[in-house]
């Protein structure tokens, strides 16, 4: 009887931190003197900003393709100048990326979500969005979906953009060179706030982002070969194949509602950045 219950909760906790991704486990923080912080066991990173530096973190392991969440809970109150950026990248010259980039506002202010994709080291490819919620007050989801055929951004589960590959029409797609997950607190107060206008306001420092319940389905990259998360074992928990998935219609539908209220820009709709013609994979969606 004893021994029984002693079991299922060791399962319990077997599952819960599974699915829950531990910081120590799982990151290192890299730069930022002490302003970067693994707490409460492991559940919880903060980075923070002063008027001295910033501060960053890196995944542990590298991945090639994958379904990457975390929670963060970005700087509140007047987050002017402070840019928060959360993506994948793999290393040298002819890099892929694939990020998200929190750009601060003063009070009240919203929030700009800026989105980038770089394959074989050329980037370009800005989509920027306003949010439906205050990104400040709680907790939301911000996943990268990284397989074969595409990459989809998802806000709290919402898609908000795809990029598909178009290697046939001759645009690279990051598909050969592993990542590893960074993450930065950082000050930018020359460009990133209504253009550069608007300046940090050090007496309110430290600035501080919070991240929790990083989950990875993801193929992990180790001594040249890679071992992925079964993907089969993931759908019968009803989580979806992600290395095959694409986009339903409902998907789609979402991904619409969000670009049509809350764009702000969109690389592929600016033909005076391109005199010559839109890039390949925008004239192709
Ligand atoms: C900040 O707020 C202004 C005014 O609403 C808006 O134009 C701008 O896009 C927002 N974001 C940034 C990063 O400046």
């Amino acid at each position: 009887m004893e021994s029984k219950s002693v079991i299922l909760i060791l399962f319990a906790s077997l599952i819960a931190t599974a699915s829950a991704g531990n910081f120590y486990k799982d990151f290192d923080i890299t730069w930022g003197d002490g302003r970067g912080k693994i707490l409460n066991n492991g559940n919880l990173l903060t980075l923070s900003l002063d008027k001295t530096s910033g501060s960053g973190f890196q995944s542990k392991n590298e991945y090639i393709f994958g379904k990457i969440d975390m929670q963060l809970k970005l700087v509140p109150g007047n987050s002017a100048g402070t840019v928060t950026a959360y993506y994948l990248s793999s290393q040298g010259p002819n890099h892929d990326e694939i990020d998200f980039e929190f750009l601060g506002n003063v009070s009240g202010q919203p929030y700009t979500l800026h989105t980038n994709v770089f394959s074989q080291g050329k980037g370009g490819r800005e989509q920027q969005f306003k949010l439906w919620f205050d990104p400040t007050a709680n907790f939301h989801t911000y996943s990268i979906l990284w397989n074969p055929q595409r990459i989809i951004f998802s806000v709290d589960g919402t898609p908000i953009r795809e990029f598909k590959n178009s290697e046939s029409i001759g645009v690279a797609f990051p598909k050969n060179q592993p990542m590893r997950i960074y993450s930065s607190l950082w000050n930018a107060d020359d460009w990133a706030t209504q253009g550069g206008r608007v300046k940090t306001d050090w007496s309110k420092a430290p600035f501080t982002a919070a991240y929790r319940n990083f989950n990875a389905n993801a193929c992990v990259w180790s001594k040249g070969r890679s071992s992925c998360k079964s993907s089969s074992a993931a759908s019968k928990t009803n989580n979806a194949n992600w290395f095959t998935q694409e986009m339903d219609s409902t998907s789609q539908a979402r991904m619409k509602w969000v670009q049509k209220n809350y764009m702000i820009y969109n690389y592929c709709a600016d033909t005076q950045r391109f005199p010559q013609g839109l890039p390949k994979e925008c004239r192709a969606a």
